[in-house]
């Protein structure tokens, strides 16, 4: 991994938010990253420094003035020391006194000392966030090539709503990680695809199924982040395009969605087939709305949809695939043979119902190749991607040998 041995100085500064930089050490301690925290003295009022100290494995430090700690390590040693310098939380006040310049505790000391890059998770008050003079510090900083990482939109520790959550760890994690570049799928182009389908009855009513798509595009965007060139074809989903996916293609019916795949897949060395694809459509679409047959039994004529996975597998040179199976039994079983079946290189099958798979937030995915299987734990959808994304890339790398 590219973060493995990287010396990442985490800055936490005072703000609710801290706690989330907890988290944010341990999936940097991961991913084998070398972190240590300096707290500012308003962190410590949020997370004690004997939490960091015990998640980092590393002394913590807060005060310029701490003669054991400097004669361990002097803060210009530590400046020195730092590939990456990140604040999470970085509040309206470290911003500020960055901004200006102000060596006036270790934190601020530190990142004046520091050739690293500086990376800022800004996390406040949305109406803080919006103020003229933290924009006015902000864009200062940003000019002399701090990078801004969020923050997001959304509900609030003080009960407000809009912009200024401070990002999610994992979301923080992947910023530096690429950051670094040399990611797993560096130089490759990854094709997704994700959401439903529908498949039109009449104006109003169509077949669908219960897939959110966020699988889909968790999967999309941790192959951006893995340094993949992404092409995403979603079906009808309300989610907005991952950062870093380089084209999006909407489609709404299983045909439209295996025409843009088999487009798409001309170009791209990996397809990962998240969508849940429509099996049937209607003989045909009626042009008017269908009238209610008073008493009588309606009956849909359904025509099998061909199978993208199948149609490319068949030709004669194709992307490496990997394809999803749903099932809610029999799980190992139904994929291995789906596996054979369509001509994979690669499964990822799951369980839906119980809390996972469709609609939910959360998943847990059991991978089967010709001669191997790797089971990936329960997580959140984002998480089980980069595992899947990482998984991937080695079955990849290890057919093109
Ligand atoms: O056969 P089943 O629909 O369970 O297989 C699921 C896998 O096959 C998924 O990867 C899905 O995207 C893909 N699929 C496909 N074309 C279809 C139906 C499913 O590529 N028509």
């Amino acid at each position: 991994m590219s973060l493995a041995q990287r010396r990442i100085l985490l800055g936490v500064s005072g703000g609710i938010a801290a706690y989330k930089s907890c988290e944010l050490v341990r999936r940097l301690r991961e991913l084998a990253a070398e972190v240590r925290v300096v707290m500012t003295e308003g962190a410590t009022q949020f997370v004690s420094p004997t939490t960091f100290q015990a998640l980092s494995g590393q002394p913590v430090r807060v005060s310029l003035w701490d003669e054991q700690a400097e004669a361990a390590m002097g803060h210009i040693e530590l400046a020195r020391w730092a590939e990456r310098i990140l604040i999470a939380p970085a509040s309206a006040d470290i911003i500020a006194r960055l901004a200006h310049g102000h060596a006036d505790d270790l934190l601020a000391t530190v990142c004046l000392a520091s050739a690293a890059p500086l990376y800022l998770a800004p996390a406040m008050n949305q109406q803080m966030w919006a103020h003229p003079a933290v924009q006015a510090n902000v864009t200062l900083l940003r000019q002399r090539g701090a990078h801004v990482l969020g923050p997001a939109d959304g509900e609030q520790a003080c009960g407000d709503v809009g912009s200024g959550r401070m990002l999610e760890p994992h979301e923080l994690r992947n910023a530096l990680q690429s950051s670094f570049g040399g990611g797993v799928l560096d130089g490759l182009h990854v094709l997704v695809s994700a959401g439903p389908t529908y498949e039109d009855i009449d104006p109003v009513r169509f077949i669908g199924n219960r897939s959110s798509g966020r699988m889909g595009f968790a999967v999309a965007e941790a192959a951006a982040q893995a340094g993949a060139e992404v092409t995403l074809v979603a079906g009808p989903v309300s989610l907005a395009t991952p950062a870093g996916v380089a084209q999006r293609i909407d489609v709404r019916s299983a045909a439209q969605m295996h025409a843009a795949v088999l487009d798409a897949a001309r170009q791209a060395d990996i397809y990962i087939a998240a969508a849940a694809v429509g099996d049937y459509r209607p003989n045909e679409v009626s042009a008017q709305k269908l009238k209610k047959l008073d008493g009588a039994k309606l009956a849909l004529q359904l025509s099998e949809n061909p199978d993208i996975l199948t149609s490319l597998s068949t030709q004669p040179e194709h992307p490496f695939l990997v394809g999803f199976a749903a099932e809610t039994h029999d799980v190992a079983d139904y994929a291995q043979d789906k596996l054979r079946r369509k001509g994979l290189d690669m499964i990822a099958a799951n369980q839906v119902g119980d809390g996972l798979g469709f609609e939910a937030a959360d998943n847990a995915l059991q991978l089967y190749w010709a001669d191997g299987a790797v089971e990936l734990p329960r997580a959140a959808k984002p998480e089980l991607a980069r595992q899947l994304i990482a998984q991937v890339a080695v079955r990849y790398r290890a057919s093109r040998r």
